[in-house]
C-alpha cells in the first residue's frame, strides 16, 4: 500500500477527491462563476474541453455548491440518448411515469416544469455530460424544448457538458439554430506547467501529505505526458507512487516516471 508508505491518509489521484478539496484553478472559479449567472437567469450554456480535463468535475463541484431548496438539478450522461429517451429521462429523474410517445412525453415534461416553477417556485437546471455524442436529433429537440414560450422565456437552465468535438459540431451551418440560442460559453483549457505543480500539490495536500515527494524535473515528465489534462496527470502520478512505494524509494524522480510513463502507461 503506497499510501501507508508515504504516510497518507487518503488515496491521492483518484476521482474520489472531495469537492471542496478540488484544485481551484481560476479558471475552474471563473466556469463556477459563469454557470451561476446562467442558472439564475435561466440560460444555456455549454461547457467544453479536451479529454479528461475537468468537466465533469466541475460539474460535480458546480451542483454540490447549488441550493437544492432553489434548483431541482437533472443529470443526464448518456448522451447517445434519442429525443424520446432524452424526455424520459428528464421524467424519471422527476419521479415522474413517462408517457410512450415522444410528444406526450415532451408535453408531460412542460407540465412538470410548470409545476415546478410556478407551485414549487424552483428552477429546473438540465446537465447533459457526453454531449458531443448527442444526435442531430436531439439537439434540434433541445432547440424546441428551449423555445416554447416563443423565445420569451426558457423554462430551464439547460448545460451542455462536452469534448471539443462537441463546439466543432455546434459550429457547423446546420446546427446554427442551437448555437445561436447558447447564452454562456465556457472552455477549460489545459494546466500550464505551473498549473500541474499546484494540481500536484492540491492533491497530496488533500492526502495530508506534508513533505516533497515529486522533484521539479519529475513534475516537468508528467507535464511532458500530461500535457496538462488532469486524468492523465493523475495516471502518471499515481503509477510513480505505486512504482516508487515498491521499491522503497520515498523521491518521486523524472528517471521513475520516465520509466513508468514508457513501461506502463498507454
Ligand atoms: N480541479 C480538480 N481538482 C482535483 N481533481 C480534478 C480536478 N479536475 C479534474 N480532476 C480529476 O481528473 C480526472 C478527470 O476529470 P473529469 O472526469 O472531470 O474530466 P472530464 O473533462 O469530464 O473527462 P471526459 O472528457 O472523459 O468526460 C478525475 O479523476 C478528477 O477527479
Ligand atoms: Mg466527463
Amino acid at each position: 500500500m503506497f499510501e501507508e508508505f508515504f504516510d497518507l491518509t487518503a488515496t491521492p489521484f483518484t476521482n474520489s477527491i472531495p469537492s471542496d478539496k478540488l484544485y481551484m484553478s481560476p479558471i475552474m472559479r471563473e466556469t463556477l462563476g459563469r454557470l451561476k449567472f446562467a442558472v439564475s437567469h435561466r440560460m444555456f450554456a455549454v461547457v467544453t474541453s479536451d479529454v479528461g480535463c475537468g468537466k465533469t468535475t466541475t460539474i460535480r463541484k458546480f451542483t454540490n455548491d447549488l441550493d437544492r431548496k432553489n434548483y431541482e438539478i437533472l443529470y443526464i450522461a448518456n448522451s447517445k440518448l434519442s429525443p424520446s429517451w432524452f424526455y424520459k429521462g428528464m421524467l424519471k429523474q422527476l419521479g415522474v411515469e413517462p408517457k410512450f410517445y415522444r410528444d406526450a412525453a415532451s408535453r408531460q415534461l412542460h407540465r412538470e416544469l410548470e409545476i415546478i416553477r410556478g407551485v414549487q417556485h424552483r428552477d429546473v437546471v438540465c446537465i447533459v455530460d457526453e454531449a458531443h455524442l448527442l444526435s442531430k436529433e436531439t439537439f434540434e429537440e433541445i432547440r424546441f424544448l428551449l423555445n416554447s414560450k416563443m423565445d420569451s422565456e426558457n423554462p430551464m437552465s439547460l448545460i451542455l457538458v462536452g469534448q471539443n468535438e462537441l463546439w466543432d459540431k455546434l459550429k457547423l451551418q446546420s446546427y446554427a439554430a442551437v448555437r445561436q440560442r447558447i447564452d454562456i460559453k465556457c472552455e477549460i483549457p489545459q494546466y500550464d506547467r505551473a498549473e500541474t505543480a499546484r494540481y500536484i500539490e492540491c492533491h497530496l495536500k488533500y492526502a495530508a501529505c506534508t513533505r516533497e515527494i515529486f522533484t521539479e524535473k519529475a513534475i516537468d515528465e508528467i507535464y511532458r505526458y500530461s500535457a496538462g489534462a488532469a486524468r492523465a496527470i493523475n495516471k502518471v502520478c499515481l503509477n510513480s507512487l505505486i512504482c516508487a512505494a515498491q521499491r522503497k524509494e520515498k523521491l518521486v524522480d523524472d528517471y521513475l516516471v520516465v520509466e513508468v510513463i514508457d513501461g506502463e502507461l498507454p
